[in-house]
């Protein structure tokens, strides 16, 4: 008999796996407590939008089925993925609850098995809590013994949504904790059917797998947080460009050009958990975690620093537009959204905002309620506006025409990830300024010629003139 695969929570991870193992032929049960997903998948449709998805279900030729019933599923197959959530608690922790649901009932199904079965976690925990927290649920509910009748593994996927499905088949490395070297084995060959490339398996430790994964979210942020500093530094100096400084810096093996582009902070549903949970952590184990700790909050603080450097340009009755309102482009995610949380910052700054995005418009409504207007074109959105503010590299906003334009004012269009450099730098109406290069202010001028003048002895103005650069 082929592989047969159990995969618990069909979400937006979830359901792109099971499609996953189901096209490369294992026979799949996905289970949801959602009933309109499981109508969805049953249908052959996808039950959350990610690319390839629904291609990748009815590719899958009648071998994904999907149900509500956890023990019956686990009963029908020999390895069982759980992927459902583990909100954040306000502690930073991540809470267990949903997966201690999944996992009593993942133990009821092996209740009835006869022979060896794998249990997966996927979502994402603390270190410590599957050992800890989760196999003895497994071995209260089915009577049986970790490593002797069933293995489990801690194995996350580094997915970024919008591109799940790809990410999942293609991974640079695949994290395999393990109970014992059997259930590791299994595990490993069920991946090796399914993806498309041939990755590094890194076998260890379910803790040291647990901790890898909140490591590595942890040190990507902490390289996006690196490159926006640099850029806050280049907007103060004079001829300053983060993407003359990243670029230069990524080439430099040590540091890799992935993740080194100045703007406006990270977001979405995983990363900003981490460092939180990390740091969390840290605590619990009476000691401290300092560089995830100064990540988040560099990170969280960006709107507001971004809105102390627009005070000059929000005059009382300005209309600001926000464009960007997805915590990234491609999504209609706005969870931990940089462009909702500049738009609100500077709401509470006292301008009036109007914002746009191409898909996150009806998410990020249910977000503002009445306090910003989500307009349902880009060109509404400029033509309301007095000030732009471009808070994601979203190609969309290439699209800008002459008419979107307004014709009878200056238009000043601040642009974060410089997306519209070419397009809008020096042309007539429009102020642009790009962010992370240098803005040349007259308050800054000043800091740097006392800071010259301290350093070469020299009088203030017999520097002055290098400002001009
Ligand atoms: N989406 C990502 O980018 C990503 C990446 C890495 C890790 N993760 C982790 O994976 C986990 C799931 O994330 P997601 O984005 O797929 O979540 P999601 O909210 O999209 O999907 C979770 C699904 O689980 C279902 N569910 C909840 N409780 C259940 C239960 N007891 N039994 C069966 N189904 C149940 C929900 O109805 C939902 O369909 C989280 O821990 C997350 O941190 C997600």
């Amino acid at each position: 008999m082929g592989l047969r695969v159990s995969v618990i929570g069909m979400g937006k991870l979830g359901s792109c796996m099971a499609a996953a193992f189901a096209r490369a032929g294992a026979e799949v049960f996905g289970v949801d407590v959602d009933p309109d997903v499981i109508a969805a998948v049953n249908a052959g449709r996808a039950p959350v939008a990610e690319p390839g998805l629904e291609a990748a279900i009815l590719a899958s030729a009648g071998r994904l089925h999907a149900t509500t019933d956890t023990p019956e599923a686990v009963a029908q197959t020999d390895i069982t993925f759980v992927i459902v959530p583990t909100p954040s608690e306000p502690n930073g922790a991540f809470g267990l609850d949903l997966v201690a649901d999944a996992f009593r009932l993942v133990g009821r199904g092996l209740r009835a098995r006869s022979s060896y079965h794998v249990v997966v976690l996927t979502s994402t925990v603390l270190p410590g809590s599957t050992r800890a927290a989760l196999v003895p649920l497994l071995e209260a509910e089915s009577g049986k013994r970790c490593g002797r009748d069933f293995g489990v593994c801690y194995s996350p996927a580094f997915i970024a949504l919008g591109s799940v499905l790809r990410d999942f088949l293609n991974p640079d490395v695949v994290l395999l904790g393990e109970s014992d070297e059997r259930a590791g084995t299994r595990l490993e060959e069920c991946y090796r059917t399914t993806f498309e490339n041939e990755p590094p398996y890194r076998r260890m430790s379910i803790e040291n797998a647990e901790l890898t994964k909140l490591a590595l979210n942890t040190f990507v942020t902490m390289k996006i947080s690196f490159a926006n500093m640099i850029a806050d530094l280049c907007e103060r100096l004079p001829g300053g460009d983060v993407d003359v400084v990243t670029g230069a810096l990524g080439f430099d093996r040590r540091v890799g050009p992935h993740y080194l582009r100045g703007g406006l902070g990270y977001g979405g549903p995983c990363f900003p958990r981490d460092n939180v949970a990390l740091a969390y952590l840290a605590r619990a184990l009476e000691t401290s975690a300092p560089v995830a700790e100064a990540t988040d909050r560099f990170n969280r603080a960006l709107p507001e620093r971004t809105v102390e450097r627009l005070r000059g340009l929000l005059h009382p009755g300005c209309v600001v537009a926000v464009l960007g309102l997805a915590y990234k482009p491609g999504t209609p995610v706005v969870e931990e959204s940089p462009g909702v949380d500049l738009a609100l910052a500077v709401v509470a700054a006292g301008a009036r905002v109007v914002a746009y995005d191409p898909l996150a418009g009806p998410s990020a409504r249910a977000e503002f309620g009445d306090r910003v207007q989500v307009m349902a074109s880009l060109g509404e959105a400029l033509h309301a506006a007095d000030v732009v503010l471009i808070a994601t590299p979203d190609p969309a906003f290439l699209r800008v025409t002459d008419e979107d334009l307004p014709k009878d004012r200056e238009l000043v269009v601040v642009d974060y990830w410089r997306l519209l450099a070419e397009r809008l730098a020096g042309r007539p109406g429009v102020r642009y300024i790009a962010g992370g290069r240098s803005m040349d202010d007259p308050l800054n001028a000043a800091r740097l010629v006392r800071l010259w003048a301290a350093a070469t002895g020299l009088e203030p103005e017999a520097v002055t003139g290098v400002l001009a650069v």
